[in-house]
């Protein structure tokens, strides 16, 4: 089983959208997937309340037991846990950073927020954990992305190459239990979630410079 963090200690960046879309992606490519959610304000567990299916796993719980889950899960057969985390909580960000394969690092494009990313760098360095930031509530023109971007680059930081816009599909999905790419599935967003679940994929499962690594690293750069 592999495991992502989504981590950010700023609040409202996407992170629980993000995760519930990646899940949804995952348990449609077949992976058994389980989302873990420690944020006490449970976003990610009242989004599952209100789906109908069970595609994909949801457990609240304490960042404290996070060790003894994620055994439980593997042991289980899961392919895939996804860790949704809170803003302002540096323990348990800590804890979802300890226990990653891969970190993703969810900001919007102001560089304001990026400033306040690099405490969330800091922490993921701490563990020696590959991460990314990636761009959320991206607006359609305007220089922002790429201010912003030099920013993250002086952080050192990975920077993914898919960008998230700011799109009602994503909200939409979100309030009714959904992901964007369930609710439209040939619109824009839905493009964004599987070319982003790929460049996931390809730091969980192939992380050895694989030729299909490459193909995939191509792939989603190239954003087809
Ligand atoms: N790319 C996007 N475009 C438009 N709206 C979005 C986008 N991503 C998320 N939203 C909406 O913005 C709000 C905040 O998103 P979300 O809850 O995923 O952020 P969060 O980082 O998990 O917040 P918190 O820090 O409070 O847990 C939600 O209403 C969500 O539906
Ligand atoms: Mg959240």
């Amino acid at each position: 089983m592999k495991t992502l963090s989504i981590i950010s200690q700023k609040g409202g960046v996407g992170k629980t959208t993000l995760a519930t879309a990646l899940a949804v992606e995952a348990g449609r490519a077949g992976r058994k997937t389980v989302v873990f959610d420690l944020d006490p304000q449970a976003s990610a567990s009242f989004w599952k309340d209100t789906r109908q299916d069970e595609l994909v796993a949801m457990t609240a719980l304490p960042a404290a037991r996070l060790s003894h889950v994620l055994k439980a899960a593997s042991e289980a057969g899961c392919d895939l846990a996804i860790i949704d985390t809170p803003p302002f909580s540096k323990d348990i960000a800590y804890e979802a950073a300890q226990h990653a394969d891969f970190v993703l690092l969810p900001t919007r494009p102001a560089v304001l927020d990026v400033m306040a990313m690099s405490r969330t760098v800091e922490l993921v360095r701490h563990y020696k954990k590959p991460f990314a930031a990636v761009l959320t509530f991206c607006p359609p023109s305007g220089r922002e992305v790429e201010d912003t971007l030099t920013v993250i680059r002086q952080l050192g930081a990975e920077v993914c190459p898919v960008r998230i816009g700011s799109r009602i599909a994503y909200s939409r999905a979100q309030q009714t239990g959904r992901a964007a790419q369930e609710i439209e599935p040939d619109g824009k967003a839905a493009q964004e979630v599987r070319e982003l679940y790929a460049y996931v994929c390809m730091n969980l499962y192939a992380q050895n410079g694989t030729r299909s690594d490459t193909h995939e690293r191509k792939r989603v750069a190239g954003g087809s």
